[in-house]
């Protein structure tokens, strides 16, 4: 690391003068065939049941859904239903407190189940920012562009224009509830790029973006008096004898307790999956990110899309070894610092979408340009010094104030020394099928957030995943309420998608002791 970090050192000025490095789409196509993970031989399987069967999609994901439910359909007993409410939301971060505020807005009686903590998710981890097309320079057209380019033209297009028209009132809803955003002196927003964007539309909170709205969303779910059960999962969906979806049997973590709950419509907005390690990757991921309701939407009838695609985002810390694979937000790379190998070369432009730049370091490192921390994990180094360099001393204690005390416990200034970093498992970029409403197929079930899919298409881009569990948080909580005004009291409880379900397993020999959702990973040595 030494003789790597004194090259590092020695070509900075050099490399501020080479030319940005850009790749044609020929060259973006091969370089993802060759080291994206998503490409890796063997690392999937064909999933043989449910909506999806016949699909490739990663083994982890195989482990879960071709398993069977806690609940035996025929022991079960469903008579005792001990909660009822009008809108059940299942995930406590930044997509479930949002459609919870506007589904009681909208005179509907909530609950909120979240498996850990109010606010103990991924929403809070985030750090770069949300993007929203609200400067006179751009347009929700051209941020419609940037998100279609970056997800390879695979995304649905009608999420897409939910997302991009409704993201300037997301921004304006949560200036409005309290969020502190980065302003200039005039009052007017800052707005920097993230990778794949073609205007600056990048909205932040330096760089605790998504601790600064999951705190304004949390306030305002308690000022409003929601009614919350924390550590509290939903262990499988409740379906009537037609199909559609009817509440959740839930788990207190505490006590062990079952709970039924009879819901008039029921949100899905549990996040996504890191904390499968998908192909032993290190996470930036929530403890809580176990596709539980994956899942339980699956057994009940939806279909997945993009399920097959991953994103490891690019620069996951490599070293020090205590906070391998914590996001190294992408804003670092946004204010300039250069990507370096151990030749003290520039590799790929930094601002590329984020499977183009997580390939192109994963190349470096098999190639033997990685530099190698003490714990024998390889890496490249993200130049953060270069960045008071390019714009001025102090930017980065005033701009990434939660990186400078992440690695100051280490006694690392990132100011002065660079940062090792190797990708690192941050986001599902598929998910349940929604349409723009966040409803399902399966009658009176949305689903919201990471858990959905087709957005984002093949590759989400930064800052759109806080803009999506917003946006459709706002969309998911007001239908949801809306429907559930026209729906009775008197629903019959079933766990016939359940039975169903079995029944396939069964037929397909699969072991009885395969359980799922998980609810909280494993780390436990066998
Ligand atoms: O790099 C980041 O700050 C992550 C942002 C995102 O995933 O949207």
């Amino acid at each position: 690391m030494t003789k790597a970090l004194k090259i590092l050192k020695q070509t900075q000025s050099e490399r501020i003068k080479q030319a940005l490095l850009l790749l044609n789409d020929k060259e973006k196509t091969k370089l993802l065939q060759s080291f994206h993970p998503d490409y890796k031989a063997g690392m999937k399987k064909k999933l043989r049941i449910g909506p999806n069967k016949g699909e490739q999609i990663p083994k982890e994901f195989i482990e879960l859904l071709e398993a069977y439910s806690p609940f035996s359909p025929d022991n079960f007993n469903l008579s005792k239903t001990t909660l009822k409410t009008d809108v059940l939301i299942i995930g406590g971060g930044g997509a479930g407190s949002t459609a919870a505020l506007i589904a009681s807005e909208n005179n509907a009686k909530v609950l909120l189940v979240t498996k850990l903590r109010l606010g103990d998710a991924n929403t809070i981890m985030a750090q770069g920012g949300i993007q929203a097309a609200d400067k006179p320079n751009d347009s929700p057209a051209i941020h419609y562009l940037d998100i279609m380019g970056g997800g390879h033209f695979k995304n649905d297009p009608e999420l897409v224009k939910a997302l991009v028209m409704d993201a300037p009132n997301a921004i304006s809803w949560l200036e409005n509830l309290g969020t502190m955003f980065d302003k200039e002196k005039d009052g007017s927003m800052i707005t920097i790029h993230g990778g794949g964007t073609s205007k600056k539309r990048m909205h932040s909170c330096r760089d605790y973006s998504g601790g600064e709205i999951m705190k304004t969303l949390k306030d305002e779910v308690l000022n409003k008096q929601i009614d919350i059960l924390e550590f509290t999962s939903a262990c499988e969906l409740l379906t009537d004898d037609h199909g559609k979806c009817v509440g959740a049997i839930t788990l207190n973590m505490e006590t062990q307790e079952y709970q039924i709950v009879q819901a008039k419509t029921t949100i899905i907005a549990t996040g996504g999956s890191g904390r499968l390690h998908i192909q032993k990757f290190p996470t930036t991921n929530h403890y809580g990110a176990t596709a539980d309701g994956l899942v339980l939407a699956y057994r009940a009838g939806c279909k997945f899309s993009f399920m097959d695609t991953i994103q490891y985002h690019p620069t996951g810390a490599a070293f020090p070894e205590q906070i391998l694979g914590l996001l190294i937000t992408e804003k670092v790379r946004g204010l300039g610092a250069h990507l370096v190998n151990s030749q003290g070369k520039r590799f790929i432009n930094e601002l590329e979408p984020r499977d183009v730049v997580a390939a192109a370091i994963i190349r470096e490192c098999e190639k033997g340009n990685g530099i190698r921390a003490p714990s024998g994990i390889l890496g490249v180094w993200l130049d953060s010094p270069l960045i008071d360099v390019l714009k001025g001393e102090n930017t980065v204690n005033n701009q990434l104030p939660a990186m400078l005390r992440q690695y100051s416990r280490f006694n690392i200034d990132i100011s002065k020394d660079p940062i090792l970093i190797y990708p690192t498992q941050h986001y599902q970029n598929g998910g349940i099928v929604i349409n723009d409403k966040g409803e399902t197929s399966v009658e009176n079930l949305f689903v919201i957030g990471e858990a959905s899919g087709g957005i984002h298409g093949e590759n989400r881009l930064m800052g759109n995943s806080l803009a999506d569990i917003i946006v459709f948080g706002i969309r998911a909580g007001k239908y949801a309420a809306l429907k559930a005004k026209n729906i009775g009291n008197n629903s019959k409880l079933t766990l016939n998608h359940i039975a169903r379900y079995h029944r396939k397993l069964r037929e397909l020999n699969i072991n009885p002791n395969k359980i799922s959702p998980i609810l909280l990973p494993n780390y436990r040595r066998e």
